[in-house]
């Protein structure tokens, strides 16, 4: 298949695009790289040994989109592009739903103008707001409590509308829950842009000694540790999701949405402890006041993505780590310095 992947050379779309290549798809890749470099470009096409097509395009200008979905005539589009930060998207609203809801809207747009049927959009957990029924389901209400849970309800919404609308197109929203890992390439992974925003990305500069401590908000949850409880997913298996799912929507129509975690949670003190063990760096971490929004568990139920797309994520987190590991310390000091 022909495939428009936008956000190409983010995270989860370069792991994606590897996905695609090495499984025969011709790939045009999109971004501004407001978040990213070019020449991960160049890492994508080593790893799969495919080359891929890459445009710089801000998707928030409706004619460049427009003029982007005419000439590449793609058989599906791939939306990963946008911002992804609850705190950023407290201080800075505009921002996400201009980035996240507006480029949305231009590409759900065009597609309908070039008769482009089958979309695969990136969604999130955060779309269920403070979760209160464990595991979380797809059935689960949606009550976003950020701009950032908002803008991907929104849009969510936008393709769901589009989608009763036009019959002959397929959408299918992907929850993820938390994405970690990196290629066992080792080569391609996260680069965190500035001070990292998740945990995992931080654990690592403690371990590089980059950072001298880990912050660990709040001890007192209702939790067996008294640590937050989140589901970390590795970046591979969701890559892998996304390119069972062009199947999945090249057989189905209509609006669909899936939860992709592995099912189960992981404190905050277990990543410390598992991330101690593969780096054998001791890691110290402080305990602080709890931060204003952080729900006290959330964890998946995949159920519907295993049914359907045949898709189960691999919940070993020390494999996770390990390739996260493998990927910072193969990140070359003028990288860190750039991002
Ligand atoms: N990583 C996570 O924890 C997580 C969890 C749930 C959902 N998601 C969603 O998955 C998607 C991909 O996340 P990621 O971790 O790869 O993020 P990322 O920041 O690494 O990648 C996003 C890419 O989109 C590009 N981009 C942003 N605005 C753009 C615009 N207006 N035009 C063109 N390109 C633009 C950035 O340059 C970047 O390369 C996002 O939509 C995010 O909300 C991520």
């Amino acid at each position: 298949m022909r495939v428009l992947v936008t956000g190409a050379t983010g995270y989860i779309g370069s792991h994606t695009v590897v996905e695609l290549l090495e499984r025969g798809h011709d790939v045009i890749g999109v971004d501004d790289f407001s978040a990213s470099v070019p020449s991960v470009q160049g890492t994508i096409e080593q790893i799969s040994g495919q080359p891929m097509t890459l445009v710089q395009l801000d998707l928030r200008h409706r004619d460049g989109v427009d003029a982007l979905i005419g000439s590449v005539q793609p058989d599906a589009l791939i939306h990963f592009a946008g911002r992804k930060f609850v705190g950023e998207s407290v201080s800075d609203p505009i921002q996400y739903y201009g980035r996240n809801v507006t480029a949305s809207i231009n590409l759900a747009e065009a597609c309908q103008r070039h008769g482009v049927d089958q979309i695969i959009f990136s969604s999130s957990c955060t779309v269920y707001g403070e979760a209160t029924i464990l595991p979380v389901s797809e059935a689960n209400p949606i009550m976003p409590v950020s701009p950032y849970g908002r803008s991907k309800a929104m849009t969510e919404s936008v393709l769901s509308d589009l989608a009763a609308a036009w019959d002959d197109l397929s959408v299918l929203a992907l929850r993820y829950f938390n994405p970690i890992g990196a290629h066992p390439a080792g080569i391609l992974g996260e680069v965190p842009i500035g001070e990292p925003n998740n945990l995992l990305p931080y654990v690592m500069q403690v371990a590089r000694g980059e950072r001298p401590e880990l912050s660990v908000f709040g001890d007192d949850y209702p939790t067996p540790d008294g640590t937050c409880i989140r589901d970390y997913v590795h970046v591979v298996d969701i890559a892998k999701a996304h390119a069972i799912a062009l199947d999945y929507t090249t057989r189905y129509r209509g609006f669909e949405a899936m939860n992709l975690g592995t099912g189960v949670g992981r404190s905050v003190l277990e990543v410390i402890r598992a991330a101690r063990d593969v780096t054998a760096r001791p890691i110290p971490y402080r305990i602080v006041e709890r931060r204003p929004g952080d729900a006290a568990r959330v964890y998946a139920q995949a159920k519907r993505a295993s049914y359907h797309l045949d898709w189960e994520a691999d919940p070993d987190l020390h494999r996770m780590i390990a390739d996260h590991w493998r990927f910072e310390r193969s990140l070359s000091s003028e990288r860190r310095l750039a991002s």
